[in-house]
């Protein structure tokens, strides 16, 4: 959740949305992109434009737990792609395609920073919200378990902008949740730039590229 004002949306960017809303039926926009880029403020831009209408389901949440990161002796990447419960999200994304409007909520992970820690059924996803914002970096992978995720959704988009922005963002956010100048610099130079590197690969799959201005 960011503190600060959320940024103004594009009106194409909504214009899409609003194609896609047109039918009447739940609609899963998925927004990828690399750690940083600005996914989860999209989503949260997206859902305050559309009120309850729409719900986010980040798949940050499927993060796995530290002690289980730990047994399989990836804590030191945290992060990458085999460090989260792919196939969980695969199947909770095929229950919130599947969940009809008289049906009670589906429960979602969600990943608090401060513990750095999933925690179960945080986030009820309603029948009623027509728009399901799901936003994370794999959703376009097509290996370890994310091939699923693609064709659960209605449209998946990309989420691009100014590198420098992004790195320099990511820092100030690991400083945030309490690491040092140095720690924060050495985690994006060698964890996440692999991933984002990684992710980049994937952003020809996107049906769209969302372009940050600013
Ligand atoms: N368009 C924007 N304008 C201002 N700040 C932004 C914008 N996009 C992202 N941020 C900031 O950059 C940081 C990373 O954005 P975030 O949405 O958390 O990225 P992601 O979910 O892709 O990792 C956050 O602190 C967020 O507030
Ligand atoms: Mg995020």
């Amino acid at each position: 959740m960011s503190s600060s004002p959320l940024p103004a949306l594009p009106s194409d960017a909504l214009a899409r949305i609003d194609a896609l809303l047109a039918p009447g039926r739940r609609v899963l926009l998925g927004l990828a992109g690399a750690p940083g880029s600005g996914k989860s403020t999209l989503a949260e831009a997206l859902c305050a434009h559309y009120g309850p209408r729409a719900q986010g389901l980040p798949m940050d949440g499927f993060h796995l737990a530290q002690a289980e990161l730990q047994r399989l002796g990836r804590a030191a990447r945290k992060g990458a792609p085999d460090t989260f419960d792919a196939q969980g999200y695969v199947a909770l994304l095929a229950r919130v395609r599947a969940q009809g409007p008289l049906d009670g909520p589906v429960y979602a992970p969600a990943f608090r920073r401060e513990i750095e820690e999933p925690v179960a059924g945080a986030i009820p996803i309603h029948a009623q919200a027509q728009l399901i914002v799901t936003e994370g970096n794999y959703l376009l992978f097509d290996t370890e378990g994310w091939a699923g995720v693609r064709p659960l959704l209605d449209a998946c988009w990309y989420v691009a902008g100014d590198e420098d922005l992004r790195r320099a963002r990511l820092v100030a956010r690991h400083r945030q949740f309490g690491r040092s100048a140095e720690a924060a610099e050495a985690w994006v130079a060698g964890t996440d730039e692999p991933n984002a590197v990684r992710i980049a690969a994937t952003r020809e799959r996107a049906d769209h590229v969302f372009c940050w201005s600013g």
